[in-house]
């Protein structure tokens, strides 16, 4: 069975592919390469033992996404390709309107005229914004704090339109968290350009050298130690909810909206030690002001992923420091 990935070739889509791949499936990548690299195919192929589809072009083009889901008889769509820093969104919000929601537009018109109509989307924990508390469930009211996150938040809201239009429609939401760590082969993992936005790409280079310490954004949360509180998952576990978010939509068809999380906070202080640990390497850092748009806590409750799709997270922060650490210090200038 032919499974789309759009976005294939980053972050989560590698990762999920080879998921993918361990169940039987087969995956093909639709990439533009805007934030992701060629290389990963060769990787891909090295982990999984086989080549893998892929097809370098813009989710925008519809005509051509339609041909190509004709093309390789495509059963389902993971759609991960989009924008999503949270800084560049607010500094160019057109950009992310167009790619982001024109990108999805654009997916689920060439889906609808070939009758594809089963889809899994990479939604994001941002469309909680600022939680009134801790563990977070799905039914949490939705608010945006910054343009990306609105992106996320308006293309569930047309998912939910195309369902009532069409019941018809089989689509799993897929609200992470965060993200980190890499497959333990070390030969796939997160390459981020320029200088890493997100905490643990960071942690990684200033254990390697790359920079010279930590900028910790804020000590004086409410939290026990006063830095931010979020809910890490590794990347290995969320490919695995896609795959069972996929077959829960062929096996019974009922649609669904699930936090991938581990249900566990970890603080900024402690992610370090923990990188520490894994890598016997200093992460020196300095306090740093709060940096705008942050939230002090935001941790999933996991149930509901668990009761829909027999799914749990299994990896602890330090096997995930252990595999981010290994895929860092095995390439250093990540995929160049
Ligand atoms: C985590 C914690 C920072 C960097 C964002 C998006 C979310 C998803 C994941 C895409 C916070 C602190 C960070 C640094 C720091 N992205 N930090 N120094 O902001 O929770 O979530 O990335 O889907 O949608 O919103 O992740 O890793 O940027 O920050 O102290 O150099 O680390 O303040 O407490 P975030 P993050």
């Amino acid at each position: 069975m032919n499974i789309l990935l759009t976005g294939g070739a980053g972050y989560i889509g590698s990762h999920t592919c080879v998921a993918l791949i361990e169940a039987g499936l087969t995956p093909v990548i639709l990439d533009n390469f805007s934030n992701s690299h060629p290389a990963v195919l060769e990787r891909l192929r090295q982990i999984s033992g086989q080549a893998v589809v892929c097809e370098k072009g813009d989710v925008l083009d519809t005509p051509w996404v339609t041909d190509l889901l004709l093309r390789h008889e495509i059963a389902a769509v993971l759609h991960f390709a989009g924008d999503k820093a949270v800084g560049e969104s607010v500094a160019q919000p057109l950009k992310y309107y167009r790619n982001n929601i024109g990108g999805a537009v654009s997916l689920l018109d060439a889906m609808q005229a070939t009758d594809c109509r089963t889809l899994v989307f990479s939604s994001s924990a941002t469309v909680y914004g600022d939680p009134a508390s801790v563990p977070i469930t799905e039914d949490f009211p939705r608010q945006h704090t910054n343009p990306y996150g609105h992106t996320k938040l308006v293309i569930e809201d047309m998912l939910a339109a195309m369902q009532v239009a069409d019941a018809s429609w089989r689509l799993g939401v897929l609200r992470y968290f965060n993200p980190v760590g890499a497959h333990p082969s070390g030969l796939i993992g997160e390459d981020p350009s320029g200088i890493p936005n997100n905490l643990m790409p960071f942690v990684a280079q200033v254990a390697i050298g790359k920079r010279p310490f930590l900028n910790v954004y804020g000590n004086d949360y409410a939290t026990p130690d006063g830095t931010g509180v979020r809910d890490y998952i590794h990347v290995q576990d969320l490919a695995e909810g896609h795959v069972a978010a996929l077959q829960a939509l062929l096996e019974k068809g009922e649609s669904f909206t699930v936090n991938l999380g581990t249900g566990r906070g970890n603080s900024v202080l402690e992610v370090v030690k923990a990188f520490e640990q894994a890598s016997d390497q200093p992460i020196p850092y300095q306090i740093a002001p709060r940096r705008a748009g942050d939230v002090a806590q935001c941790y999933a409750e996991t149930a509901l992923a668990k009761a829909l799709l027999g799914w749990s997270a299994k990896h602890s922060l330090a096997g995930m420091c252990a595999d981010a650490w290994r895929w860092q210090s095995g390439n250093p200038d990540g995929y160049k």
